[in-house]
């Protein structure tokens, strides 16, 4: 059967560590808060950088994982909501640095759910015959979009990009789902950019991220589990199969919930938002090299990734390894 496989992962995250003490010397909060409301207890975040820049980083590092030459790359999408530009697109600046000169490149907005719906696109490419080998990436610098002054968005985020090199083959993607629900946008929001009007005087002003918290929770552990099922059932693999759970790291009680909705044990849902925060589109791919560089992806592992944000827009991608 035609199928992409991803043959190689790579990371990057700033150098620039900020704790939750850190954050309690700008807003009223606390590190206890913090910890026991989200698991998070440090982020990484940017000062020079900006989001093509990272996802250029973990490019590499997944180009050189997979042995892979740039010009092979046939199509780069980046997974962000964060772009440094309107246009170019960060994927096309992508392109140019790490010289992908023979890819196809555009950017793909989800926000958090952006590294599995851009998976999940490049596999329909790719399983259509169009492409196949491509260059999947979710970077964000969220903190670039936030209020830090708003204690209730400031404590959650952090910078990074993740990627993976996807190329045509025999095993790999077993199953995949997407869905978007725009009824619900007001949920998780970030102001437009595109608010200035010529014929009303109003130059374009910067929006900051809101977010209705118990609202993306309640979403999160009703529709992760349900898609996660969805998946399995489309693909005929008993929920026992599944070595990992690789969620989206949001929240460790978020994935606590969805992990007890499922009634599969914790072990099988690892985590690091503790160390970066929530880095939205970046989050599964950073998870997922650490993983990869750790040696604990065996060939043959059935792994579900699963991505859940701003749209509302979520989705779960079964591999196997
Ligand atoms: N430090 C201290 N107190 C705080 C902080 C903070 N950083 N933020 C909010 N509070 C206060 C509130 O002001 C409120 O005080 P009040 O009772 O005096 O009004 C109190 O804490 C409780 O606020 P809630 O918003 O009800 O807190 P909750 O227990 O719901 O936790 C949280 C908030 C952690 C955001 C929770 O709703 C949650 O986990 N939501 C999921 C959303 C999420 O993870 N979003 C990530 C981005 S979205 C995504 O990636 C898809």
């Amino acid at each position: 059967m035609l199928t992409s496989r991803i043959v190689g992962t790579g990371s990057y995250v700033p150098e620039q560590i900020v704790t939750n003490d850190d954050l309690a010397k700008i807003v009223d909060t606390n590190d206890e808060w913090i910890r026991t409301r989200t698991g998070i207890r440090q982020r990484r975040l940017v000062t020079e950088e900006g989001t093509s820049q990272m996802a250029a980083k973990a490019a590499k590092r997944a180009l050189e994982q997979s042995g892979v030459k740039p010009e092979e790359i046939e199509l780069i999408i980046l997974g962000t909501s964060s772009q440094d530009y309107c246009f170019p697109s960060g994927a096309c600046e992508v392109q140019a640095m790490i010289g992908a000169v023979n890819a196809v490149c555009y950017d793909l907005s989800a926000a958090c759910t952006g590294f599995v719906y851009a998976l999940n696109t490049a596999h329909a490419f790719i399983k259509a015959g169009i492409y196949r080998t491509a260059l999947i990436i979710g970077s964000d610098v969220l903190s670039k979009l936030i209020d830090w002054s708003d204690r209730g968005t400031c404590v959650l985020f952090g910078d990074g990009a993740g990627a993976a090199v996807v190329k045509a083959d025999e095993t790999g993607i077993l199953g995949m789902r997407m869905y978007s629900d725009g009824t619900k946008g007001d949920v998780l929001i970030c102001g437009a950019r595109t608010n200035g009007n010529f014929l009303l005087g109003k130059k374009p002003e910067l929006g900051y991220m809101t977010m209705n918290g118990q609202e993306v929770f309640k979403f999160a552990v009703k529709k992760v589990p349900e898609v996660i099922r969805q998946v399995l059932e489309d693909t005929g693999t008993p929920m026992e199969e599944i070595r990992y759970f690789v969620l989206h790291q949001a929240n460790y009680r978020i994935i606590e919930s969805v992990a007890k909705r499922l009634k599969v044990d914790m072990e099988k849902f690892p985590a690091n938002m503790e160390y970066y925060g929530n880095t939205s589109g970046a989050s599964i791919p950073i998870l997922l090299d650490e993983m990869n560089r750790a040696g604990k992806l065996n060939p043959g592992d059935k792994i579900i990734l699963s991505g859940f944000g701003g749209g509302l827009t979520w989705g779960a991608t079964l591999i196997q390894w």
